[in-house]
């Protein structure tokens, strides 16, 4: 008998599977998930599965990103992908989950049945490279940097404060530098509370205020001496600090914004970008030249209620959401929400659930992102498995080696 996993959010494409039981040569046992990030628990515990089954909601490029880290920890299992349009995500993400079968939904029943008999045959065999995978020729992804073009931006923004921001911002900076030795540049757009230099314990000399201070500085100028405005940390990450004062933030506005950002993403390959907790209109302006827009919330209530919101401002504002990360901070259990609870509210899922970690103020102590000062910690292990989602594949399988815990399991990928 074989053994399929339903993967979906809802249970419909289980159900209508479970409904065709009697179709199959022999009836297959049929499991749903419809909690994705519980899903490498499940494979766990339930598996082995001969087949897994992934639904619509996995039709985003984390989804998928995470498709592919399942098949390449599980590659005995054969994949179905049952999506109802064509997922907001390149073929290339597609083609490199591993897939064996693409169906379109709504499907007929016959397809189904077809289908998945076939997966559970071909799960049977000895598993051989994929002719796809073959094919796949190793060009540059989307999101990774190239020579002469402008650097990734990537911007960190919350509607409540203290989610953790200038936090996730330093640690991202870090792991991409580490991962990537590509130059990374964190600029501080929380012009008025800007605390990216206290939380590394850097003293600027300059700032962005100065840097726009510059007599007759036409473009090609403020790139060529953008640099010199920055402050380097140990590690190698660049840092543009916020202005020394109010009065000098004021005096900043949306196109002062642009132009830094374009000066230093086309200096940097790595652009993080730290914001105050509001949609500024400078903030507004970073979001537009933005590759992918983190938004951040704590599990309490007011955060929770104004990540929504936000959310929906950024869809009225016509900011293009389809690169949007959604991470939730200081996540404990007993605080009387449900974890599960937040994360249905928010369709698109969250890339990272962190913790509340202690490591994370001995870091800020040492002036040191967490991930470099413990990169044991469970934070630490948690957060490099959501940010590594936006790394080429062959570099996601060797974070993914070498951060593991010594019996890394499934359930420790998925942050469960
Ligand atoms: N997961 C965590 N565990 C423990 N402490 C954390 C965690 N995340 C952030 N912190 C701490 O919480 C505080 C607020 O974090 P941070 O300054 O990064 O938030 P922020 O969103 O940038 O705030 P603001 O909106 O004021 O700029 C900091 O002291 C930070 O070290
Ligand atoms: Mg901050």
């Amino acid at each position: 008998m074989s053994k399929i996993l339903v993967l979906d959010r809802g249970d419909t494409l289980a159900e209508q599977i479970r409904g065709l039981s009697d179709q199959f040569d022999e009836a297959p046992k049929i499991t749903s998930c419809t909690r994705i990030g519980a899903v490498g628990e499940v494979l766990e515990e339930d598996g082995p599965f001969d087949v897994l089954v992934a639904g619509p909601s996995l039709g985003t490029r984390s989804g998928l990103a995470r498709l592919r880290i399942i098949s390449e920890e599980l590659p005995e299992m054969r994949m179905v992908l049952a999506f109802s349009r064509r997922p907001d995500a390149s073929l290339r993400d597609i083609v490199r989950t591993g897939a064996i079968d693409l169906l379109q939904l709504p499907v007929e029943d016959a397809d189904i049945v077809e289908s998945l008999e076939r997966a559970a045959s071909l799960a049977r065999q000895v598993p051989e490279p994929s002719v796809i995978e073959t094919l796949a020729t190793p060009e540059p992804e989307s999101l990774e940097p190239r020579p002469n073009r402008p650097g990734i931006v990537y911007t960190i923004s919350s509607a409540t404060g203290g989610c953790g921001k200038t936090f996730y911002a330093t640690n991202l900076a870090w792991f991409l530098h580490k991962w990537t030795g590509k130059s990374v540049c964190i600029v501080d757009l929380d012009l008025q509370f800007g605390e990216v230099s206290t939380a590394l314990r850097l003293r600027p000399k300059y700032t962005i205020f100065d840097a726009l201070q510059r007599e007759d500085a036409d473009e090609s100028d403020l790139q060529a001496h953008i640099e010199e405005y920055m402050v380097v940390h140990d590690t190698g990450v660049h840092v543009l600090a916020a202005p020394r004062d109010t009065s000098e933030a004021d005096r900043i506005t949306p196109p002062d914004v642009t132009r830094i950002l374009e000066a230093v993403r086309n200096r940097f390959d790595y652009v993080l970008v730290d914001t105050p907790p509001a949609l500024a209109e400078t903030v507004l302006a970073a979001f537009d030249l933005s590759d992918l827009l983190y938004v951040m919330a704590t599990l309490d209530l007011p955060s929770v209620r104004n990540m929504s919101v936000f959310l929906s401002t950024l869809d009225r504002l016509r900011i293009d959401t389809d690169n949007l990360r959604l991470v939730l901070n200081k996540a404990e259990t007993d605080v009387g929400i449900d974890i599960d609870q937040v994360t249905k509210l928010f369709p698109q899922g969250f890339e990272s659930i962190l913790p509340y970690a202690k490591e994370v103020s001995r870091s800020i102590n040492l002036g040191m992102p967490v991930m470099a000062a413990s990169p044991d910690a469970e934070i630490s292990r948690l957060m490099a498995g959501g940010m590594k989602l936006v790394l080429p594949g062959d570099l996601q399988a060797q974070i993914t080696q070498e951060t593991a815990p010594k019996k890394a399991g499934l359930r420790r990928l998925f942050g469960k």
